[in-house]
């Protein structure tokens, strides 16, 4: 018995498949390599002394998609295949949602076939919107910003009305905050292709000299210090978020859907301090125009998932801030 792991090459993927292995359970990672290559699948193995099953497929074909659970007994599914970035998303919708959604479809219709019923989805703060107040809860209104959160909050109600079609499934959908950091070996963690779009990757290129300057995207909103607050959650405590939602469904039927956070916010400059502090490094930032759709704050009431699956977060912003840059520096 397997779990699959869509998207397990990726930055959160591999470090759920490690969190996967050191529990004991076997696991089958397929990924399109889109976004990572296939040297992070042996760090993996190379971490964890343990063997991943490994196909390199797009999940657009549903054919190949196919023979991965006609040639492995998949008992579950953890999901996070798919486009990501925000910006892109608004300047090529079609591609994001015909990918993100028919990916998704594809994924579920031959899990219904092979009747595999235990499903974990990739979801985010992001189908908040603009959120009213903060801490966000669970059952504040949803809404979307651009075309990816919108491809999220579709698959939430696809899963819901699949669900409400078939309660043979048992399904968690996971809202992720900020995921940063890395694994403390420093083989895995987050080196996007390109000008990063996420504040961590701009600051280690920044610290690493491979980018001049971080731009700070507005130092005059209504926060402790004028700069964007966020819930910034070390990528491990996050993967183990997934082992939980993974025995909340071994257990219990339903659909159910929890915040991934730290339940704290931080500011933008809080950031920038620590990660100097802590790795004795310099980030040149200067202050620029605001970016639009961003909002002055988002942080999680993770309250639901510490009660329901017995999960907390353990590394604090300094541990975040040092394993992602020892990954840096242990790549270059
Ligand atoms: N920021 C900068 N400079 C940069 C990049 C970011 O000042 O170069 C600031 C932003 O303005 C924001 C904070 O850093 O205040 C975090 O920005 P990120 O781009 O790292 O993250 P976001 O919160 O904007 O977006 C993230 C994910 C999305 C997801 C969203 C959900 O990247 O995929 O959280 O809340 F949809």
């Amino acid at each position: 018995m397997a779990v699959l792991v869509a998207g397990g090459a990726g930055y959160i993927g591999s470090h759920i498949s490690i969190e996967l292995l050191n529990n004991n359970k076997e696991v089958v990672i397929v990924d399109s390599l889109m976004n990572s290559n296939e040297d992070v699948i042996k760090n993996i193995e190379n971490i964890t002394n343990k063997k991943v099953k490994f196909y390199s497929l797009n999940m657009i074909n549903e054919d190949e998609l196919e023979k991965v659970f006609k040639d492995n007994n998949i008992e579950s599914v953890i999901h996070l295949a798919g486009l990501k970035a925000v910006g892109e998303s608004v300047k090529k919708p079609l591609e994001y949602y015909y990918n993100n959604l028919v990916i998704t479809l594809n994924l579920l219709r031959i899990m219904k076939k092979y009747n595999c019923n235990k499903f974990v989805f990739s979801s985010s703060a992001t189908v908040y919107g603009q959120p009213k107040t903060v801490p966000i809860k669970e059952d504040f209104p949803l809404s979307t910003t651009n075309p990816y959160g919108t491809t999220k909050l579709m698959i939430e109600r696809i899963l819901k009305d699949l669900y409400n079609s078939d309660n043979s499934f048992r399904i968690v959908m996971l809202r992720y905050f900020n995921p940063i950091g890395a694994h403390e070996s420093g083989l895995i963690g987050e080196n996007p292709n390109g000008i990063p779009n996420n504040l961590m990757p701009y600051i280690t290129s920044v610290a690493s000299g491979k980018l001049e300057v971080l731009n700070i995207f507005g130092n005059d909103y209504n926060t402790k210090d004028g700069t964007g607050v966020r819930d910034y959650i070390h990528v491990v405590d996050l993967a183990k978020g997934h082992i939980k939602a993974l025995e909340k469904i071994e257990k219990d039927d339903g659909i159910f859907v929890y915040n991934l956070g730290s339940g704290r916010g931080y500011s933008v400059l809080e950031l920038v301090n620590t990660f100097e502090k802590v790795n004795n490094v310099k980030v040149n930032y200067k202050f620029t125009d605001r970016r639009p759709g961003d909002i002055a704050e988002c942080y999680a009431d993770i309250s639901k998932a510490e009660k329901e699956l017995n999960w907390k977060p353990t590394k604090t912003l300094e541990d975040m801030c040092r394993d992602s840059w020892n990954f840096i520096k242990n790549s270059k």
